[in-house]
């Protein structure tokens, strides 16, 4: 699954959902209807990087109260695009906001359910374990967290393999983005780029971490933030986890 391309899409908002369609080969469509079926009429959702609203949209034609909150302020101008053309704004509350500020900004809530799509795995582990902590501090004591993400593969000889298919795709994804203007560029220009900038990229490439990580122990991290994991389902060969918890 090359979600490694994940941090690509999300610059172009307007492709992002159809990318992600895609890329998880219809099963997101398919994991947010499910969620928003299980949500009654009236519940109030926090949800953690919105994107592009989707989500929120879905909740709110249900009639459920939403706060929505992403860092990205692109993501969160298209989703108030979107939420307006839905004509949902009263019912979805849109904040650009970092998942590590929740607690702080959004102290008077108290929400039945906390729900986050693909959005962890962009966080660092130690980030993963704060945001848990606060989910857990703005939910009822009846409330329920959802996550769905990208979540490390147990066994290491199939991770192996996922890596060596996401290195090169990565690789290759990384410097198409970045070659975009060569086309149209002077011959001097596309000397300078294969001479000087081809070979800084890859050295930048070799030494900067992927954007997106793969949830590890993910039970783990829910049981020591005070969860009880009540369902855990793989899709896709195992690396996107579907997870409900609740307070221990
Ligand atoms: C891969 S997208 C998924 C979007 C949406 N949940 C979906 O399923 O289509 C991840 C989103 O999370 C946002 N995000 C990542 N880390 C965040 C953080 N620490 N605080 C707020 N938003 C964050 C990104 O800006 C991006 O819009």
């Amino acid at each position: 699954m090359p979600y490694v391309l994940m941090k690509a899409f999300e610059e172009v908002p307007a492709r992002f959902d159809l990318w992600m369609h895609w890329l998880t080969l219809g099963r997101l469509r398919r994991i947010r209807r499910e969620i928003a079926a299980t949500v009654l009429p009236g519940a109030r959702v926090l949800e953690l990087g919105c994107g592009t609203g989707n989500l929120a949209i879905l909740l709110a034609h249900k009639g459920v109260s939403v706060v929505t909150v992403d860092r990205s302020p692109e993501m969160v101008e298209f989703a108030r695009a979107n939420i307006t053309v839905a004509e949902v704004t009263d019912l979805v509350e849109l904040r650009r906001l970092n998942i590590l500020e929740i607690e702080d900004v959004l102290l008077a809530h108290q929400f039945d359910r906390v729900i986050s799509v693909l959005t962890f795995s962009e966080m660092s582990e130690t980030e993963v374990d704060c945001a848990l902590l606060q989910c857990r501090r703005l939910l009822r004591p009846e409330g329920e967290l959802v996550i769905v993400d990208e979540v490390r593969l147990e066994v290491a000889l199939l991770r192996s393999l996922v890596a060596l298919i996401k290195f090169p795709l990565r690789l290759a994804t990384y410097l198409v983005l970045q070659a975009s203007d060569l086309k149209s560029s002077t011959l001097a220009k596309k000397i300078l780029y294969y001479v000087i900038e081809l070979p800084l990229m890859l050295l930048t490439f070799l030494v900067v971490p992927p954007p997106t990580a793969p949830l590890r122990d993910l039970s783990g991290r829910l049981s020591r933030a005070g969860f009880r994991v009540t369902m855990n389902r793989l899709f896709l060969g195992g690396t996107l986890g579907f997870v409900r918890a609740e307070a221990a």
